[in-house]
């Protein structure tokens, strides 16, 4: 079966969080359940310039302002179309923001034009290729099952999955004459929400099946304090609503083989850990100090990594003779904030602003621990990327942080199934969790046990596309 997979980023072409790392990694694993994959992503330059073997397969004379079409080509592997229309595409800046750190103001039409384009793509505009099944990943692509099912003649079976249900894409009611959904569309059963176009909800509302990143996040999203306005909506769709845990890029994350790595090492051989350590402590600046439990952050710097709760417990760590790694970027508060720590404490806290790949591949290596406080988490991918190269995950009890950690409470490590450390995500739940990774760190042969238990887990994409392809099947 052709299954037609649309989203607004995909690595390694353009990345800002997780979202591109599941879009990257997820065709390759389901091309061995027997489906066959393309993913339509905007034309952003990165995209374009990475293109070979380019063939224009569909034209639209006018699309939200100018004229577009689509090519469909290669770029890192991937089986692309490229939705190639410059007056929306083709900007400096991330995939959502300009260089001023705005929010590009015609961001509705140009995912509605997205989505748009998938839906046609799904109705057969490009000959030879209709996919049986459309996967619509994030709010930028909801209106797609919306347009598919308005449609209404024979389409495609349509799925949506929710990476962070947190971003709903709403667009003022005004926008509607723009989008081409008929008027029936426009209530609450329908693209409505809360007084606004809802890109997500047009999603979550048309589409045959919803999946998200986690079962926990299956589960909390059906609740008020996590729904963020969908929980009655998906409580009435649970029968179709799936949790499938995302897996990790094995061939991107892998210590034994990562070029990013002063040195390599793999379980049983944690020589090359250690050099990673020392090489990060002296880039970073931090005092190379073997003995010091070295802590790391990489993450976006907002509210819903639990960065405030980071802040509000470092003098936990920091009498505790622990140091901190930070890399990240995001809310200008915390990203000063943190500068303000490693002012404060040279030596002992490093802070580097920015996004910086190779990097965040160098810190989860080097550091014995990584801390993932998040206030709710769909999945998560950093505390798996601190699985496999030895570092222990120090997480909130949340949504796929849940799912992926087992904490080392007695019990545990006495089974040997520990593998990092639960916190309630609270500044007293941290503490605490942090006191207890700082005296697991004086038990070094308990330690070492749930680094070994993280290293040989189970965390490939394998088990999770199989449960995709049953889904897109139905
Ligand atoms: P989210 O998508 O909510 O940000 P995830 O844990 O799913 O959270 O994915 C985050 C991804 O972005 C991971 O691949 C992580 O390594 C990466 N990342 C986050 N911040 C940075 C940064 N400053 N530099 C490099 N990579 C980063
Ligand atoms: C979102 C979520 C994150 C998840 C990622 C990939 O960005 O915030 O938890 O891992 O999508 O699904």
């Amino acid at each position: 079966m052709k299954v037609l997979a649309t989203a607004s980023e995909i690595f390694p072409l353009v990345k800002t969080g997780g979202l591109a790392d599941v879009m990257g990694a997820l065709p390759r694993v389901l091309a061995k359940q027997g489906l066959e994959v393309r993913t339509l992503v905007p034309g952003y330059p990165a995209i374009l310039a990475a293109l070979t073997d380019a063939e224009p397969v569909y034209a639209l004379p006018t699309l939200h302002g100018g004229s577009a079409r689509v090519l469909a080509g290669k770029a890192a592997g991937l089986d692309l179309f490229v939705l190639d229309a410059p007056h929306l595409f083709d900007r400096p800046g991330n995939p959502y923001m300009g260089p001023d750190g705005r929010d590009w103001p015609d961001n509705p039409q140009r995912f509605a034009a997205l989505s748009r384009v998938a839906a046609d793509i799904g109705l057969g505009a490009v000959p030879g290729w209709i996919p049986g099944a459309v996967n619509c990943h994030d709010w930028q692509t909801g209106l797609a099952p919306a347009y598919l099912a308005l449609a209404g003649g024979a389409r495609p079976r349509t799925v949506m999955t929710i990476h962070n249900l947190a971003f709903t894409g709403q667009v003022p009611m005004a926008l509607w004459r723009d989008l081409g959904l008929p008027p029936d569309s426009l209530g609450t059963d329908g693209v409505e929400f809360y007084n606004a176009i809802g890109y997500m909800k047009a999603g979550l509302y048309y589409a045959d099946a919803i999946t998200t990143v986690s079962p926990t996040y299956a589960a909390e999203i059906q609740t008020p304090e996590f729904g963020c306005g969908f929980d009655g909506l998906l409580r009435t769709r649970h029968a179709v609503l799936h949790g499938i845990l995302n897996g990790l890029d094995e061939t991107v994350w892998d210590p034994w083989s990562d070029p990013a790595l002063p040195a390599r090492f793999r379980k049983g051989h944690l020589r090359g850990k250690t050099k990673c350590k020392a090489a990060l402590q002296t880039r970073l600046g931090l005092a190379t100090d073997a003995a010091a439990p070295l802590f790391g952050i990489v993450s976006r710097l907002t509210g819903q990594k639990g960065m405030d709760l980071v802040l509000d417990t470092l003098p936990t760590l920091l009498e505790g003779g622990a140091q901190l790694a930070v890399l990240g970027s995001g809310d200008r508060g915390f990203e000063d904030a943190f500068r303000t720590a490693a002012a404060a404490h040279p030596g002992q806290v490093a802070t580097t602003i920015g996004y910086d790949e190779a990097l965040s591949h160098q810190l989860v290596a080097g550091v014995n621990a990584l801390l993932v406080p998040s206030r709710f988490e769909p999945c998560g991918l950093t505390q798996m990327m601190a699985m496999r190269y030895g570092a222990l995950p120090v997480v909130s009890r949340v949504g796929g942080l849940a799912d992926s950690i087992v904490d080392a409470n007695e019990a545990a490590l006495r089974a040997g199934v520990a593998n990092g450390i639960v916190a309630d995500p609270t500044q007293a739940g941290l503490t605490r969790a942090l006191q207890r990774a700082l005296g697991l760190w004086q038990d070094q042969p308990a330690w070492t046990q749930a680094q070994r238990v993280g290293m040989a887990a189970e965390l490939g994409w394998e088990a999770s596309a199989k449960r995709y392809a049953e889904v897109l099947a139905h």
